[in-house]
């Protein structure tokens, strides 16, 4: 089915310069961004947008990360959106992801990952409606 899921590139990635490398990626895999803004998340955007995870022992320091620099957020369309953002993103941990994958080929460790997509489409919708207006969305 057609889906929408909400996807970042993380500090680690406007860092190096690789944002546009990444999107080829994304569009490469079949998948069209129909939303998307680079902003500088504040501790609290952080904190809500990773609230699934707050009770986890890496919570202060994903927050920490993810509010050390710009990110990009964009609101990815395409058939089957969710899974295929995530195939193409490859595994969490970039040692445990496949051969061509963006995590594979850019992220620098598992909580330098490069992107961010997600998990199910409960969570796509909660992520597309806390980093994006319906106006700003345009399919
Ligand atoms: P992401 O898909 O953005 O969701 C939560 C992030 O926490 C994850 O990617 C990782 O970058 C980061 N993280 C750090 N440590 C861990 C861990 N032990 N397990 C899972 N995610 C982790």
């Amino acid at each position: 089915a057609m889906e929408r899921t909400l996807s970042i590139i993380k500090p680690d990635a406007t860092e190096r310069n690789i944002t546009g490398l990444i999107v080829a990626r994304l569009e490469g895999a079949g998948l069209r961004v129909v939303a998307q803004k680079r902003v500088w998340w504040k501790k609290k955007q952080a904190e809500e947008f990773y609230e699934m995870h707050k009770k986890r022992d890496f919570f202060d320091e994903l927050v920490a990360f993810m509010t050390s620099g710009p990110i990009v957020v964009q609101v990815l369309e395409g058939e089957d959106a969710i899974k295929r953002n995530r195939s193409v993103m490859g595994a969490t941990n970039p040692v445990d992801a496949d051969p061509g994958t963006i995590r594979k080929d850019f992220a620098i460790s598992l909580q330098r990952n490069s992107v961010h997509g997600s998990d199910t489409p409960e969570n796509a919708k909660r992520e597309i409606d806390l980093c994006f207006k319906k106006s700003e969305i345009v399919g």
